[in-house]
């Protein structure tokens, strides 16, 4: 049986690098599932197709290579966006769920971050994360990385824009944002991803032991 840990958590909670440095610690593979909805995203804005016609964001869905996902490319902010918009889909949702799936049955163990891991994807995952802050420490921490890579930003708007995000993410019909119900609450308004990994790493600790 593969040992599968299930990372879910809003937009910049910090699920990511605490997901990356999980999958490191055990020697497990990692699968950031955002980048599955950016890479559909981004395939259509490149075609020039339109963002709200299922059918066809479903085809491109189908054609997104796990292998292939490349963070650099598909993290910019527009592409953030289109993703969470094409996310509300079903039949989007449905092909990139199955891809997950698949992924997640890697020996020895696997790594899963997104919205709808420990809830929808991976519901048997043997240790589920909700990693959260709030919404004022997320903009606060993606206003950081700007400056800190050289550009410039507004944080009142970023601000705007991560409540508009978890609207989106925990509104929607299919799938939404939310914790399951056996999942370990992970906040780390005020806890440094240090922190945060030796809480999860005792957490997983425990469970290795039992399976
Ligand atoms: O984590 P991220 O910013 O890369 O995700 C981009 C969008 O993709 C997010 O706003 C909602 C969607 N998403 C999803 O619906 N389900 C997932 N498991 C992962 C991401």
């Amino acid at each position: 049986m593969t040992f599968v840990i299930a990372i879910d958590g809003p937009a910049a909670a910090g699920k990511g690098t605490l997901s990356r440095r999980i999958a490191e610690e055990y020697g497990f593979h990692h699968l950031d599932t955002g980048l599955t909805y950016r890479a559909t995203a981004k395939a259509l804005l490149d075609a020039g197709l339109p963002l709200d016609d299922e059918g066809v964001a479903e085809k491109m869905a189908r054609e997104v290579e796990l292998a292939d996902l490349d963070r650099s490319v598909l993290s910019a902010h527009a592409i953030g966006e289109a993703a969470s918009k094409i996310a509300v889909m079903p039949a989007v949702r449905r092909a990139l769920v199955e891809a997950q799936r698949a992924f997640s049955r890697k020996g020895p163990g696997t790594v899963l971050d997104g919205r709808d891991i420990g809830t929808v994807v991976c519901p048997d995952a043997v240790v589920k994360l909700y990693v959260t802050a709030s919404p004022e420490v997320r903009a606060k921490r993606r206003y950081e990385e700007i400056i800190a890579g050289g550009g410039t930003a507004d944080y009142a708007a970023i601000f705007e824009e991560v409540k508009k995000r978890d609207e989106r993410d925990m509104g929607r019909a299919d799938s939404p944002l939310r914790p399951a119900a056996d999942a370990h609450l992970l906040d780390t308004s005020e806890m440094s991803i240090e922190a945060a990994f030796q809480a999860a790493k005792t957490l997983i600790d425990a469970a290795l032991k039992e399976n």
